[in-house]
């Protein structure tokens, strides 16, 4: 499973890129709030840094106007991937984007019906949220399972980019099942590493260490 990072913290993907966790990077108008920079600017920083695919998200509503906003994006750097979110219209401009060869992330996925219109319409990533369903009472690893299943049933391309991840368990499920891409803040990919009986064996360890006397430098 790739690991995107889900944030436009140039200080934070690079610390993980430098331990070559970062496999692409996921942004939307929030984190980019969030950042305080110039959209512009931090996802062409973003795209220098990384390798892999980094999504920058349109905000126009209208096809046409999404459009011109995703090729605007995607002259930015050529690992871009235009950020559209899964209504009528970004589906056009998704049909639209993909055809001049552009990379297209659809997002704001909350059904596997939703997911089957994108995958039709020629994305190369769909983004389900499973955290937001979550918020709402509904299974939003059910959604990933689904998708999973329709796509393999007929030989879709486009990945399952599982996004809106909150947790560590969020993560392991999405491997469970097979989504081909989780992106999750850098604190939820930092705090794969934790384990307490990682932490309570370290200590021993160090107690006994200390009682030989012994330096190894
Ligand atoms: C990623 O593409 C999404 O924008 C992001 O994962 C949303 O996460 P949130 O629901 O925690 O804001």
């Amino acid at each position: 499973m790739k690991f995107f990072v889900d944030t436009a913290d140039i200080a934070a993907i690079a610390e993980l890129n430098d331990l070559g966790m970062v496999d692409g990077v996921t942004t939307n108008p929030s984190l980019i709030l969030k950042s305080g920079r110039d959209i512009l600017e931090v996802t062409r920083e973003i795209a220098e840094l990384v390798d892999g695919p980094v999504s920058a998200e349109v905000v126009a509503l209208e096809a046409d106007a999404m459009i011109a906003e995703g090729r605007k994006l995607a002259a930015i750097a050529p690992n871009i991937a235009v950020k559209l979110p899964l209504t009528w219209d970004g589906l056009k401009a998704c049909k639209v984007l993909s055809g001049d060869g552009f990379m297209v992330n659809v997002t704001l996925c909350f059904s596997a019906n939703q997911a089957l219109l994108a995958a039709k319409a020629g994305a190369s990533f769909i983004s389900p949220f499973i955290g937001r369903l979550d918020d709402i009472n509904l299974d939003g690893m059910e959604l990933i399972e689904d998708i999973r299943i329709i796509y393999d049933n007929y030989g879709f391309e486009t990945e399952i980019l599982a996004a809106s991840i909150r947790t560590v368990n969020h993560v392991l499920d999405c491997a469970r099942i097979g989504a081909d891409v989780m992106t999750a803040p850098p604190e939820v990919i930092k705090k794969l590493a934790s384990h307490p009986l990682t932490d309570a064996g370290l200590a021993t360890f160090l107690k006994d260490w200390e009682k030989t006397g012994q330096k190894i430098l």
